[in-house]
């Protein structure tokens, strides 16, 4: 089993990444992660390229990760609340998902294949939101485009207060997940 982590935090030792290294522990076989703060990946730029040929122009480190997402079985999307919402890093990483829109729904390429995956979101909130609804709802637009079905989702709240390492309701869910990830795998 093959799991690629996408992370919109650019804290490395943050709470998201708390969550993602507690699901990590528990998951079968290789991850991989992507920090979106600090890979060499720039933002589409809607120049057109892929409305009429294979493949993205903008020759970065995007290219590995577009085979990634044919390759893994399971995507985790991790990322703290900004405003809201997921973090601009990780929005403007998703924007280089286009390609696959624009394969499938403009140019209509019947060669276009995107492996069918599982995923799973993460997310860390200062304050004590507990409406989600606007980041779940990007996040399973960026699942969408990746052919990835979300299995459920871990949150930890307070965390100005209450950091994710102590949030131990958090940490079985995250555990949780990373197991059923596993289960979903070994009966597929
Ligand atoms: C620019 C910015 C915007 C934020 N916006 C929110 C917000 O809208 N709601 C919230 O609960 N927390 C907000 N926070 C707090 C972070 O979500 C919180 O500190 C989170 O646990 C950080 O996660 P990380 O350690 O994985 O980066 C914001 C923090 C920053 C820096």
């Amino acid at each position: 089993m093959k799991t690629l982590i996408i992370s919109g935090s650019p804290r490395k030792n943050g709470d998201s990444m708390t969550l993602v290294n507690e699901m990590v522990k528990y998951l079968d076989g290789e991850v991989q992660v992507i920090h979106t703060y600090d890979n060499n990946i720039s933002p589409c730029v809607d120049c057109r390229y892929c409305w009429h040929n294979k493949g993205c122009s903008i020759k970065d480190g995007m290219q590995e990760v577009y085979q990634l997402l044919n390759e893994v079985d399971n995507v985790i999307i991790a990322s703290p609340l900004y405003f809201s919402e997921l973090t601009g890093q990780l929005l403007s990483f998703a924007s280089r998902l286009q390609l696959f829109f624009v394969s499938r729904s403009i140019r209509k390429d019947s060669e276009f294949i995107q492996k069918k995956k599982n995923g799973v979101l993460i997310i860390s909130a200062g304050g004590d939101t507990r409406n989600y609804e606007r980041s779940s709802r990007t996040a399973n637009i960026i699942f969408r485009q990746m052919n990835t079905t979300s299995i459920g989702s871990v949150s930890t709240i307070h965390t100005n207060t209450i950091p994710a390492k102590d949030d131990i309701d958090a940490l079985v869910k995250a555990r949780e997940l990373a197991l059923k990830l596993n289960e979903l795998h070994n009966l597929s």
